[in-house]
Protein backbone atom coordinates (compact mmCIF):
# COMPACT_ATOMS: atom_id res chain seq x y z
CA UNK A 1 0.00 0.00 0.00
CA UNK A 2 1.55 2.97 -1.12
CA UNK A 3 1.69 6.08 1.13
CA UNK A 4 1.35 9.57 -0.73
CA UNK A 5 1.56 13.07 1.09
CA UNK A 6 1.75 16.05 -1.30
CA UNK A 7 -1.44 16.65 -3.55
CA UNK A 8 1.45 16.61 -6.40
CA UNK A 9 2.59 13.33 -6.41
CA UNK A 10 -1.12 12.01 -5.77
CA UNK A 11 -1.93 13.16 -9.05
CA UNK A 12 1.10 12.67 -10.46
CA UNK A 13 0.57 8.81 -9.58
CA UNK A 14 -3.36 8.88 -10.06
CA UNK A 15 -2.37 9.56 -13.84
CA UNK A 16 0.30 7.04 -14.06
CA UNK A 17 -2.69 4.69 -13.28
CA UNK A 18 -4.87 6.26 -15.50
CA UNK A 19 -2.70 5.74 -18.48
CA UNK A 20 -1.96 2.08 -17.99
CA UNK A 21 -5.94 2.17 -18.38
CA UNK A 22 -6.57 1.75 -14.69
CA UNK A 23 -9.96 3.37 -13.43
CA UNK A 24 -10.04 4.89 -9.45
CA UNK A 25 -12.32 5.28 -6.70
CA UNK A 26 -11.56 7.63 -3.74
CA UNK A 27 -12.90 6.56 -1.03
CA UNK A 28 -12.52 9.75 1.30
CA UNK A 29 -12.10 9.29 5.44
CA UNK A 30 -10.99 11.50 8.19
CA UNK A 31 -9.42 8.32 10.19
CA UNK A 32 -10.75 6.55 13.15
CA UNK A 33 -11.13 3.69 10.55
CA UNK A 34 -14.28 1.04 11.36
CA UNK A 35 -16.04 -1.59 9.66
CA UNK A 36 -18.30 1.34 7.45
CA UNK A 37 -14.93 2.74 6.44
CA UNK A 38 -13.96 -1.42 5.15
CA UNK A 39 -17.54 -1.64 3.30
CA UNK A 40 -16.96 1.27 1.23
CA UNK A 41 -13.41 0.50 0.36
CA UNK A 42 -14.88 -3.39 -0.79
CA UNK A 43 -17.35 -1.39 -2.58
CA UNK A 44 -14.99 0.50 -4.35
CA UNK A 45 -12.68 -2.26 -4.98
CA UNK A 46 -15.54 -3.89 -6.78
CA UNK A 47 -16.32 -0.73 -9.14
CA UNK A 48 -12.77 0.54 -9.77
CA UNK A 49 -9.03 -1.07 -10.81
CA UNK A 50 -7.65 0.74 -8.05
CA UNK A 51 -8.21 2.24 -4.32
CA UNK A 52 -7.40 4.71 -3.33
CA UNK A 53 -8.15 5.89 0.41
CA UNK A 54 -7.46 9.41 1.91
CA UNK A 55 -6.91 10.07 5.39
CA UNK A 56 -7.25 13.99 6.76
CA UNK A 57 -8.64 15.23 9.77
CA UNK A 58 -10.39 18.64 7.92
CA UNK A 59 -10.42 21.36 10.50
CA UNK A 60 -12.50 23.45 8.37
CA UNK A 61 -15.72 21.21 8.73
CA UNK A 62 -15.21 21.42 12.42
CA UNK A 63 -17.29 24.29 14.13
CA UNK A 64 -16.16 26.36 17.31
CA UNK A 65 -16.49 24.15 20.46
CA UNK A 66 -17.12 20.30 18.11
CA UNK A 67 -14.72 18.00 18.83
CA UNK A 68 -11.35 18.87 16.77
CA UNK A 69 -8.96 18.10 19.09
CA UNK A 70 -10.54 15.12 20.53
CA UNK A 71 -11.16 13.50 17.05
CA UNK A 72 -9.92 10.00 17.42
CA UNK A 73 -6.17 9.83 15.16
CA UNK A 74 -4.36 7.08 14.97
CA UNK A 75 -2.62 6.46 11.74
CA UNK A 76 -0.86 2.93 12.83
CA UNK A 77 -4.27 1.16 13.55
CA UNK A 78 -6.08 2.92 10.49
CA UNK A 79 -3.07 1.03 7.98
CA UNK A 80 -3.12 -2.00 10.18
CA UNK A 81 -7.10 -2.18 9.62
CA UNK A 82 -6.81 -1.45 5.90
CA UNK A 83 -3.73 -3.57 5.36
CA UNK A 84 -5.70 -6.81 4.28
CA UNK A 85 -7.75 -4.55 1.94
CA UNK A 86 -7.65 -4.12 -1.91
CA UNK A 87 -6.18 -0.42 -1.23
CA UNK A 88 -3.71 0.63 -3.51
CA UNK A 89 -2.76 3.98 -2.17
CA UNK A 90 -3.65 6.13 0.77
CA UNK A 91 -3.15 9.80 0.60
CA UNK A 92 -2.36 11.41 3.27
CA UNK A 93 -2.00 15.13 2.72
CA UNK A 94 -0.46 17.41 5.73
CA UNK A 95 -2.59 20.42 7.03
CA UNK A 96 0.23 22.72 6.13
CA UNK A 97 -0.35 21.55 2.25
CA UNK A 98 -3.99 21.77 2.31
CA UNK A 99 -4.65 24.91 4.31
CA UNK A 100 -1.21 27.23 4.39
CA UNK A 101 -1.51 30.14 6.29
CA UNK A 102 -2.88 32.61 3.55
CA UNK A 103 -5.06 29.98 2.28
CA UNK A 104 -8.69 31.68 0.76
CA UNK A 105 -10.72 30.19 -1.25
CA UNK A 106 -14.05 28.72 -0.39
CA UNK A 107 -16.45 26.00 -2.65
CA UNK A 108 -20.29 26.07 -1.17
CA UNK A 109 -23.60 24.49 -2.00
CA UNK A 110 -26.23 27.37 -0.81
CA UNK A 111 -29.35 24.85 -0.70
CA UNK A 112 -29.11 21.76 0.41
CA UNK A 113 -26.07 22.67 2.59
CA UNK A 114 -28.73 25.03 4.62
CA UNK A 115 -30.50 23.06 7.07
CA UNK A 116 -30.44 20.01 9.41
CA UNK A 117 -26.83 19.52 9.84
CA UNK A 118 -26.30 22.43 8.50
CA UNK A 119 -28.44 24.98 10.86
CA UNK A 120 -27.07 22.69 13.64
CA UNK A 121 -23.50 22.95 12.63
CA UNK A 122 -22.97 26.54 10.25
CA UNK A 123 -19.66 26.05 7.71
CA UNK A 124 -19.67 22.76 8.08
CA UNK A 125 -20.45 21.32 4.60
CA UNK A 126 -18.73 24.87 3.56
CA UNK A 127 -15.59 22.65 4.68
CA UNK A 128 -16.96 18.95 3.49
CA UNK A 129 -17.46 20.43 -0.25
CA UNK A 130 -14.24 22.82 0.03
CA UNK A 131 -12.34 19.77 0.79
CA UNK A 132 -13.84 17.27 -1.14
CA UNK A 133 -13.28 19.40 -4.17
CA UNK A 134 -9.22 19.56 -3.68
CA UNK A 135 -9.38 15.74 -2.89
CA UNK A 136 -10.96 14.81 -5.96
CA UNK A 137 -8.87 17.60 -7.52
CA UNK A 138 -5.56 15.59 -6.18
CA UNK A 139 -6.65 12.09 -7.11
CA UNK A 140 -8.72 12.54 -10.00
CA UNK A 141 -10.68 9.35 -9.57
CA UNK A 142 -13.72 8.06 -11.73
CA UNK A 143 -15.35 7.20 -8.92
CA UNK A 144 -16.16 8.77 -5.41
CA UNK A 145 -17.60 6.16 -2.81
CA UNK A 146 -19.56 7.72 0.58
CA UNK A 147 -21.69 6.02 3.24
CA UNK A 148 -25.03 6.73 3.22
CA UNK A 149 -25.10 7.70 7.44
CA UNK A 150 -23.70 11.09 6.27
CA UNK A 151 -26.92 11.07 4.45
CA UNK A 152 -27.17 15.02 4.13
CA UNK A 153 -23.57 14.93 2.94
CA UNK A 154 -23.86 12.48 0.24
CA UNK A 155 -26.67 14.98 -1.19
CA UNK A 156 -24.52 18.03 -0.62
CA UNK A 157 -21.43 16.37 -2.55
CA UNK A 158 -23.51 15.21 -5.44
CA UNK A 159 -25.11 18.84 -5.97
CA UNK A 160 -21.92 20.46 -5.69
CA UNK A 161 -20.11 17.52 -8.36
CA UNK A 162 -23.76 17.91 -10.32
CA UNK A 163 -23.56 21.81 -10.54
CA UNK A 164 -19.38 21.94 -11.13
CA UNK A 165 -19.66 19.28 -13.74
CA UNK A 166 -16.95 17.57 -12.06
CA UNK A 167 -15.95 14.18 -13.72
CA UNK A 168 -16.67 11.88 -11.16
CA UNK A 169 -19.56 9.46 -10.20
CA UNK A 170 -20.99 9.30 -6.64
CA UNK A 171 -21.35 5.80 -5.30
CA UNK A 172 -23.36 5.17 -1.89
CA UNK A 173 -22.40 2.33 0.46
CA UNK A 174 -25.09 1.01 3.29
CA UNK A 175 -24.91 1.76 6.44
CA UNK A 176 -23.15 -0.46 8.84
CA UNK A 177 -24.74 -1.29 12.21
CA UNK A 178 -23.56 -3.21 15.43
CA UNK A 179 -25.62 -6.22 16.09
CA UNK A 180 -28.08 -3.85 18.31
CA UNK A 181 -28.75 -1.44 15.23
CA UNK A 182 -26.13 1.18 16.40
CA UNK A 183 -24.67 2.90 13.14
CA UNK A 184 -20.98 2.53 13.65
CA UNK A 185 -19.50 5.66 13.70
CA UNK A 186 -16.08 7.47 14.97
CA UNK A 187 -17.93 8.92 17.25
CA UNK A 188 -19.26 5.98 18.92
CA UNK A 189 -15.41 5.77 20.48
CA UNK A 190 -17.13 9.11 23.20
CA UNK A 191 -19.46 7.02 24.69
CA UNK A 192 -19.91 5.50 27.96
CA UNK A 193 -20.82 2.32 28.45
CA UNK A 194 -24.43 3.14 29.60
CA UNK A 195 -24.36 5.78 26.87
CA UNK A 196 -23.37 3.37 24.60
CA UNK A 197 -26.68 1.39 25.69
CA UNK A 198 -29.19 4.68 25.38
CA UNK A 199 -27.47 5.16 21.74
CA UNK A 200 -29.22 2.30 20.23
CA UNK A 201 -32.42 4.47 20.84
CA UNK A 202 -31.96 6.51 17.49
CA UNK A 203 -31.96 3.01 15.23
CA UNK A 204 -34.78 1.95 17.57
CA UNK A 205 -36.70 5.47 16.72
CA UNK A 206 -35.74 5.02 12.91
CA UNK A 207 -37.21 1.46 13.00
CA UNK A 208 -40.14 2.41 14.34
CA UNK A 209 -40.95 4.85 11.50
CA UNK A 210 -40.50 1.97 9.48
CA UNK A 211 -42.66 0.02 11.42
CA UNK A 212 -45.47 2.30 11.44
CA UNK A 213 -45.36 3.26 7.98
CA UNK A 214 -45.82 -0.61 6.98
CA UNK A 215 -48.53 -0.65 8.89
CA UNK A 216 -50.15 2.36 6.52
CA UNK A 217 -49.16 5.45 8.47
CA UNK A 218 -48.77 8.34 5.99
CA UNK A 219 -48.74 11.35 8.53
CA UNK A 220 -44.75 12.57 9.52
CA UNK A 221 -46.32 13.89 11.86
CA UNK A 222 -47.57 11.20 13.55
CA UNK A 223 -44.51 8.94 12.61
CA UNK A 224 -42.25 11.89 14.03
CA UNK A 225 -44.26 11.80 17.44
CA UNK A 226 -43.56 8.20 17.98
CA UNK A 227 -39.73 8.51 17.29
CA UNK A 228 -39.57 11.19 19.62
CA UNK A 229 -41.30 9.78 22.21
CA UNK A 230 -38.84 6.45 21.64
CA UNK A 231 -36.03 8.84 22.17
CA UNK A 232 -37.17 11.03 25.07
CA UNK A 233 -37.19 7.38 27.01
CA UNK A 234 -33.77 7.90 27.48
CA UNK A 235 -32.11 9.83 30.63
CA UNK A 236 -29.31 11.63 28.36
CA UNK A 237 -30.55 11.84 25.21
CA UNK A 238 -31.50 15.59 23.73
CA UNK A 239 -33.18 15.79 20.11
CA UNK A 240 -31.34 17.73 17.96
CA UNK A 241 -33.50 17.26 15.01
CA UNK A 242 -35.97 14.89 13.70
CA UNK A 243 -37.37 14.79 10.47
CA UNK A 244 -39.26 12.98 7.51
CA UNK A 245 -37.52 14.55 4.60
CA UNK A 246 -37.74 13.93 0.68
CA UNK A 247 -34.40 12.56 0.04
CA UNK A 248 -32.72 14.44 -2.52
CA UNK A 249 -33.71 18.06 -1.83
CA UNK A 250 -33.87 17.86 2.01
CA UNK A 251 -37.01 19.30 2.29
CA UNK A 252 -39.58 17.99 4.64
CA UNK A 253 -42.42 15.79 3.50
CA UNK A 254 -46.66 16.82 4.22
CA UNK A 255 -47.75 13.06 3.48
CA UNK A 256 -45.79 9.57 3.57
CA UNK A 257 -45.19 8.32 -0.07
CA UNK A 258 -42.74 7.51 -2.41
CA UNK A 259 -39.61 7.76 -0.91
CA UNK A 260 -39.14 9.30 2.35
CA UNK A 261 -36.07 9.65 4.42
CA UNK A 262 -36.21 9.62 8.36
CA UNK A 263 -33.21 11.41 9.52
CA UNK A 264 -32.12 12.15 12.82
CA UNK A 265 -29.55 14.02 15.12
CA UNK A 266 -29.63 13.33 18.82
CA UNK A 267 -26.96 14.18 22.23
CA UNK A 268 -26.41 11.16 24.41
CA UNK A 269 -24.93 13.53 27.10
CA UNK A 270 -22.05 14.76 25.31
CA UNK A 271 -21.83 13.16 22.01
CA UNK A 272 -24.00 14.20 18.87
CA UNK A 273 -25.17 11.33 16.72
CA UNK A 274 -26.92 11.24 13.36
CA UNK A 275 -28.57 8.16 11.78
CA UNK A 276 -31.27 8.09 8.96
CA UNK A 277 -33.44 5.37 6.75
CA UNK A 278 -34.99 6.26 3.70
CA UNK A 279 -38.50 4.08 3.31
CA UNK A 280 -40.09 3.08 -0.16
CA UNK A 281 -43.70 3.27 -0.39
CA UNK A 282 -44.42 0.93 -3.50
CA UNK A 283 -47.64 1.14 -5.33
CA UNK A 284 -49.18 -1.41 -3.24
CA UNK A 285 -48.13 0.34 -0.14
CA UNK A 286 -45.86 -2.16 0.75
CA UNK A 287 -42.42 -0.64 2.27
CA UNK A 288 -38.83 -1.37 1.42
O1 LIG B 1 -17.36 11.80 5.97
C1 LIG B 1 -16.20 12.18 6.29
O2 LIG B 1 -15.45 11.45 6.92
C2 LIG B 1 -15.75 13.58 5.89
O3 LIG B 1 -16.79 14.49 5.94
C3 LIG B 1 -15.05 13.62 4.51
C4 LIG B 1 -16.01 13.25 3.39
C5 LIG B 1 -13.86 12.66 4.51
C6 LIG B 1 -14.53 15.03 4.24
O4 LIG B 1 -13.61 15.43 5.21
Amino acid sequence: MLRLNEPSRMREWSRSQRSSGRSIALVPTMGAIHAGHLSLVDLAAEHADCVVVSIFVNPAQFGKGEDLGAYPRDLDRDIELLFDLPVEALFLPAESDLYPGDYSTWVEETSISQGWEGASRPDHFRGVTTIVTRLLLAVEPELLVLGQKDAQQVAVISRMIRDLLLPVEVMVGATVRESDGLALSSRNAYLSGDERGQAVCLFEALSEARRLVSGGEVDPVVVTRHMRERIEREPDARIDYLAALDPITFEPVDTIAGRVMFCLAVHIGRTRLIDNDIVTIQSGGDTV
